[in-house]
Formats: structure tokens, C-alpha cells, sequence
């Protein structure tokens, strides 16, 4: 799936001001990449998110999802609800606090709920669920282990196997590594990896420096504005101009832009 947004902007009004969470965002991601959207707490990651997954509403903008188009013209003031559903349909979001998306007291009964919610029923339902529970490569006695039970990893790999497995094109995932440790998040990494070769689109939102290697495209967000939007290949070879786009997101200190990050990331690895 291609996504294309056109001038998005998001005002939130209060009783004395108007508030722009986001200004005048565009970019256009290709088909079937990983783009992490990065910025400091309150830059908008998720306000963004949320609306390229069409849990929100932009004020005026408009994306463009290859098939379906999603626009809000206050002029009009006519939202496109028949689009806003399908867009609904195919996105699928991780929270950052993911023990809050668990419903049942085993993981067998976790993966089940989800697709039983879809109308999957007796042998589809059980072929369903054994599929998505090979995926995970879980231990077999973790069918019986109350999801609250696993390790912070293992439960953004049960989320996001849920999502991906469900009918799905876009899978939103808002900060999937935040409070792993290591081990954890290059499990986790490599889990998204594993996923985005099926077909899919992955934004991840993300803070931490070291995840930048790791996705397609980079967005920088900065009080709701636009630092840059880039291929990580061409932003992470240019070290100068890497600093800059960091400096300018708030994301290292003025004293850091002659510092060399570029080897401070590497030492980083997701690998
Ligand atoms: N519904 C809302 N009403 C008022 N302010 C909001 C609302 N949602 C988000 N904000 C504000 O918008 C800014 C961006 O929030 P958010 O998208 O959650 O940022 P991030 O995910 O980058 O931390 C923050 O300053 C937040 O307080
Ligand atoms: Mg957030």
C-alpha cells in the first residue's frame, strides 16, 4: 500500500487558543515499507499515527491510501465515513502499553478472541490460531501462559502476530521497543522484520536513536512540524546532515551536532 499525505494538519481548539498538534504535513511512503516516525514526547508521533490509521480525523489534509482516499474539508465540512471504515479495516494498531490490549487468561484465548471477533469459527478458527501461534515460535506450554505472564517482548510479538495475521495492510506500532532491554528489542525487531515481509506497511513511532537503522523511511517530527521526511539509507550516510535533522527534532543537545552520533548509533546495533 502506498500512503500519501497531502498538507495535514491537526488543531485542537481550547477555550482561549487554537493549537496546531500538526503542521502541514506531506510525504508520500511507497509500497509495503517501514517508516518510523521520531520525535520528542509531545512532537505528535502518535496524533499522527493514529489518523494515517484512521482512529482520528485530520482538521484539513488529505491521505491518500493507493484505493481509498480519506480527506476532511472544513469548508465542507463532510467527512468521508464510508472511507473512514475501510481505511479502519485494513489498519491495525499496537498501544505503547501493552498489557492494556489483553483480554483473555491464556494465549491461546488471546489469539482466539481476535478472530472470533471476525467470525472465525471451529476447524478456520483452530487452523487460525495454531498458524499465528507457529509464527511466534513460542515454547508449545506458553498455549496455557496468562499473557500478562510473558516477557515484555514476547507480548508486542503476540500483539503484533494478532494484527498482522488479522486482516490487515497497515500495522501502526507506537513505541514497540520503549522499557524492552536489549535482548528484548532486537527479539522485537527482528519480529517486525519477519512480519513486513508479508505484504505489509509498518509505521512504528519510535524515540530511541538506535531504531532508526532499522526502518525503510524516517520522519522527524518537532511540535507537530515536519523536520524532514527521508530515505534512511541516504539520512544515515550523511552524517552533518543526520546531527542537524536530530538537533532540530530536540533529539541530541546543540553540544552533540559535532559529535560523532553516527558511531555512537553504530554501537547501538539492532543486529
Ligand atoms: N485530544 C487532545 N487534546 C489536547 N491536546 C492533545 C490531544 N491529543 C494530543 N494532544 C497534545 O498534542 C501534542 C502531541 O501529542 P502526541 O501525539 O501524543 O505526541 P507524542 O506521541 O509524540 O508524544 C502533545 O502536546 C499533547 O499534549
Ligand atoms: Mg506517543
Amino acid at each position: 500500500m502506498i500512503i500519501k499525505i497531502n498538507n495535514l494538519n491537526k488543531i485542537i481548539k481550547t477555550k482561549t487558543e487554537q493549537k496546531y498538534i500538526l503542521k502541514d504535513i506531506n510525504f508520500l511512503l511507497p509500497k509495503n515499507k517501514i517508516l518510523a516516525i521520531c520525535g520528542e514526547t509531545g512532537s505528535g508521533k502518535t496524533t499522527l499515527a493514529r489518523i494515517i490509521g484512521g482512529f482520528s480525523i485530520p482538521t484539513f489534509g488529505s491521505i491518500n491510501y493507493n484505493y481509498a482516499f480519506f480527506t476532511n474539508k472544513t469548508a465542507q465540512n463532510k467527512i468521508k465515513y464510508k472511507n473512514l471504515k475501510a481505511v479502519r479495516f485494513f489498519s491495525k494498531i499496537t498501544f505503547q502499553d501493552s498489557n492494556l490490549q489483553f483480554f483473555k487468561q491464556n494465549v491461546w484465548d488471546e489469539i482466539a478472541f481476535s478472530f472470533k471477533n471476525i467470525g472465525y469459527k471451529n476447524d478456520f478458527l483452530t487452523k487460525k490460531i495454531e498458524e499465528v501461534f507457529s509464527f511466534l515460535d513460542f515454547p508449545k506450554n506458553y498455549k496455557n501462559l496468562n499473557p500478562n505472564n510473558l516477557s515484555g517482548g514476547e507480548q508486542k510479538k503476540l500483539l503484533i502476530a494478532i494484527i498482522a495475521f488479522l486482516p490487515s495492510k497497515l500495522l501502526i506500532l507506537d513505541e514497540p521497543t520503549a522499557s524492552l532491554d536489549h535482548h528484548n528489542r532486537i527479539e522485537v525487531l527482528n519480529f517486525i522484520k519477519k512480519i513486513s515481509t508479508k505484504n505489509k506497511t509498518i509505521i512504528m513511532i519510535t524515540h530511541d536513536l538506535r531504531n532508526l537503522y532499522f526502518s525503510d523511511y524516517l520522519l522527524f517530527l518537532k511540535e507537530g512540524k515536519q523536520i524532514t521526511f527521508t530515505k534512511s539509507s541516504i539520512l544515515l550516510k550523511d552524517q552533518n546532515n543526520l546531527n542537524q535533522v536530530l538537533f532540530e527534532s530536540s533529539l541530541i543537545a546543540k553540544k552533540d551536532l559535532k559529535s560523532d552520533i553516527f558511531a555512537k548509533i553504530n554501537k547501538l546495533p539492532w543486529k
